[in-house]
């Protein structure tokens, strides 16, 4: 299991930025199978913190700049319906018991799903958005996002976490909220 990492200071623009968050991820997901009990539903938690931030950072500052070049508008909405449709399972899947069978067949599908989204950005979404943007406008977007992560609590609060196996960080929709929140006041 990776026990660090870091997103790296020399991230010149968005898209790096996003590509390394994208690899952070992969790891997030892949530990969450390779682990069980409270130590999987830690990463769990993790990787719907990351989710939340992520996908709003993207929806937010990042969309809006890809809907501006050509074709864009298509590539646009086809990231952002694979998005919603991963906020319909994550929905499910945090009500499963995550030793259960239920669970780590949905969530190996999830994973899969995010994997070819995030693999969908990086192949159609990013060129574009480089191609088309201002390379100054893609360093402001990344030190947006970057100021944004910083206001949206990334941890459930300490009380949150009991001796017993309950582990609660809140719901993903409580989490995507504070995520809009603090991305909306930058
Ligand atoms: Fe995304
Ligand atoms: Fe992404």
């Amino acid at each position: 299991m990776t026990e660090t990492r870091h997103i790296t200071d020399d991230a010149s623009d968005v898209v790096v930025f996003l590509i390394d968050q994208h690899q952070q991820l992969k790891g997030l997901l892949a530990d969450v199978l390779q682990t069980s009990g409270e130590e999987r539903q830690r990463y769990f938690d993790q990787a719907r913190e990351m989710l939340a931030r992520h996908e709003t950072g993207e929806e937010m500052i990042v969309r809006p700049l890809t809907r501006k070049a050509p074709g864009g508008e298509e590539v646009a909405e086809a990231r952002m319906a694979e998005e919603n449709e991963a906020k319909e399972v994550l929905a499910k899947l945090e009500k499963m018991d995550v030793d259960s069978d239920e669970f780590v067949s949905t969530f190996t599908g999830f994973r899969q799903s995010v994997l070819d989204h995030a693999e969908a950005e990086e192949r159609d979404e990013f060129p574009l958005l480089r191609q088309n943007t201002d390379p100054d406008a893609l360093v402001k977007a990344r030190d947006r996002v970057k100021r944004a992560e910083k206001m949206a609590p990334t941890h459930p609060h300490p009380s949150a976490k009991t001796t017993t196996a309950n582990y609660v960080a809140g719901p993903f929709a409580a989490m995507l909220d504070r995520a809009r929140d603090a991305f909306s006041k930058d």
